[in-house]
């Protein structure tokens, strides 16, 4: 394909420094109606030295002294083609003087960026905010295969694009699996309809997270955070001993404190009360007592239920992972939300860790990462990792860099979507290949962007502040070309945060709306 179409020139090179070329237009719109000369739009600059892709930076019109206008406009280089017609970043000969420059349409940018859609690898998420500029691809592989950061702030489009992302990958392949972190239970309401087959919302009055499952500094993080040397001694020997006695004689040296075996934590809490009677004085008996108090809060708590929901079955972690994942034959899904809105906020941060390892492990000992890649999405990451390095997050970040850093070999991925991405675990956002970039208003957050984005979208990164609703500066692994798209409409729509106050105080409140009802939850801690 050739990447000069006469009916798309517009001007010619004037100047070329290093990387910045100043074109002189000769007009700003061509004769193909769809395509404009625009910021953001691409171009080619094509002379003997080759093809040299661009994308413009700044338009301007400047007056002469004979009261003409000249139209510049300003182009940061991308990469080139090269003999073979395949695009690579960088370029060996920069444009000459006096060559000519083309817009480039939508069906010859997505042949640069080497989308057929033949071979499965790319999928369609929306379009390019150009006009003209086509549908816009993104590399499953690449976007998945170094973990993808997607950012904005609050009402950007975070959630619905999430959402349009996932709903795309299940129009486009059969069997994938993604397990979303659903901090505000929004998600199921976008996989209703046609998606509901596919898809299993477990909602927080199920989601249950058995604390045998965890290893010992989850246990410790769980119950006991804070927990003295002592402590953690008295309980690792318990219950390693606890789960030893669940297995065979055979492979008893063979299991850990850490191993994911049922025990019965009533059994624990029996035996300290056992070992704290034993004592002679009271200062041997004051850490058992201590153990005592604080495994009791949690066990009887019932924001904690979900620790001990299926004690009576003794579940296994196999079959935990069937019923998260889908993987029971009679019953499959592909995409899994997980309400967490229940979860207490000192808590979430451990849990989000716990099932993030777990799935690490799971993975681990899966002998082929092919088997199954499996995708997280980490809903409002700041909230369980961020930068601060304080001990309640120290568990989750430790556990969530782990898989940032390690997953992929594993076919383990994130999407780390946060509205604060100046306050999210730098290890994790620089192990992202991939970066989505809705509107940001802050400042720090801008600089923070900028400073973690790719250089060639540097000069566009001013433009962040005035995006629109789910438009992005999107580049990286996952599109060749970096550049605004603007991501289809989700269908369904996530459930929306926003509260609508025109609405509720135009309707009142609903039917049967109880106060008592509101009151009695609060006391007993739980929604739902
Ligand atoms: N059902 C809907 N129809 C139209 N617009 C919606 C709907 N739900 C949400 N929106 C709008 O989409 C925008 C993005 O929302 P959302 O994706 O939840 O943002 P974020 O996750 O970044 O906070 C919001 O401004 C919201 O008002
Ligand atoms: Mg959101």
């Amino acid at each position: 394909m050739s990447f000069r179409k006469q009916n798309q020139a517009f001007g010619k090179v004037r100047s070329v420094d290093g990387g910045n070329i100043v074109t002189k237009a000769e007009i700003l719109q061509t004769t193909n109606p769809e395509l404009n000369v625009e910021v953001g739009a691409f171009v080619n600059c094509g002379g003997f030295h080759g093809d040299t892709i661009c994308s413009i930076s700044r338009v301007t019109i400047e007056e002469n002294k004979a009261n003409e206008e000249i139209k510049l406009v300003e182009l940061s280089i991308i990469g080139s083609i090269d003999m073979e017609g395949n695009f690579s970043r960088g370029v060996e000969q920069l444009p000459t003087i006096s060559c000519d420059v083309f817009l480039l349409d939508g069906e010859q940018v997505n042949k640069i960026m080497g989308v057929n859609s033949d071979d499965g690898k790319f999928f369609k998420v929306g379009k390019r905010s150009m006009r003209g500029a086509g549908d816009v691809y993104i590399d499953l592989d690449k976007l998945l295969g170094r973990h993808t950061a997607i950012l904005g702030t609050t009402g950007s489009g975070k959630s619905s694009t999430v959402s349009t992302l996932v709903q795309s990958i299940l129009r486009d392949y059969p069997f994938p699996r993604i397990m979303i972190f659903d901090i505000h239970n929004e998600y199921s309401h976008a996989f209703k309809g046609e998606w509901e087959g596919k898809s299993n919302s477990i909602k927080w009055s199920e989601f249950s997270l058995p604390y045998w499952f965890f290893d010992l500094d989850e246990f410790i993080a769980t119950y006991y955070p804070g927990a003295g040397s002592t402590q953690k001694m008295i309980l690792k020997n318990l219950i390693e001993e606890l789960k030893k006695e669940r297995v065979s004689e055979d492979k008893q040296d063979k299991i850990s404190v850490d191993s994911p075996v049922f025990f019965d934590i009533n059994d624990l809490i029996r035996q300290i009360k056992e070992k704290e009677t034993l004592e002679s004085t009271q200062t041997k008996k004051d850490p058992w007592n201590k153990l005592l108090l604080k495994l009791n809060s949690v066990n009887d708590d019932s924001r904690y239920d979900f620790l001990k929901k299926d004690i009576e079955s003794e579940l296994s972690l196999s079959s935990y992972f069937n019923n998260l994942l889908g993987l029971n034959n009679s019953d499959p899904s592909y995409i899994t939300i997980l309400d967490l809105s229940g979860l207490p906020a000192e808590v979430r941060s451990v849990c989000v860790g716990i099932l993030s390892r777990l799935c690490f492990d799971f993975r681990y000992w899966d002998m082929d990462p092919a088997n199954l890649p499996l995708a997280l999405v980490l809903e409002e990451a700041h909230s369980y990792i961020p930068e601060e390095s304080s001990s309640d997050y120290s568990l989750c970040l430790q556990r969530i860099e782990k898989v940032a850093k390690e997953g992929r070999k594993y076919g383990l991925s994130l999407l780390v979507v946060t509205q604060r991405p100046s306050n999210v675990s730098p290890t994790v956002l620089s192990q992202c290949g991939t970066f989505i970039v809705l509107r940001l208003t802050s400042d720090l957050d801008q600089n923070k962007v900028k400073r973690i984005l790719p250089d060639i979208i540097g000069n566009q990164s001013n433009i962040l502040p005035s995006l629109r609703d789910r438009e992005a500066l999107v580049t990286g692994d996952a599109v060749l070309l970096p550049g605004k798209v603007l991501f289809d409409e989700p269908s369904p729509w996530p459930k929306s945060n926003d509260i609508k106050f025109h609405k509720s105080w135009s309707e009142g409140p609903p039917a049967g709306y109880d106060v008592v009802k509101i009151v009695e939850d609060w006391t007993q801690r739980q929604k739902g």
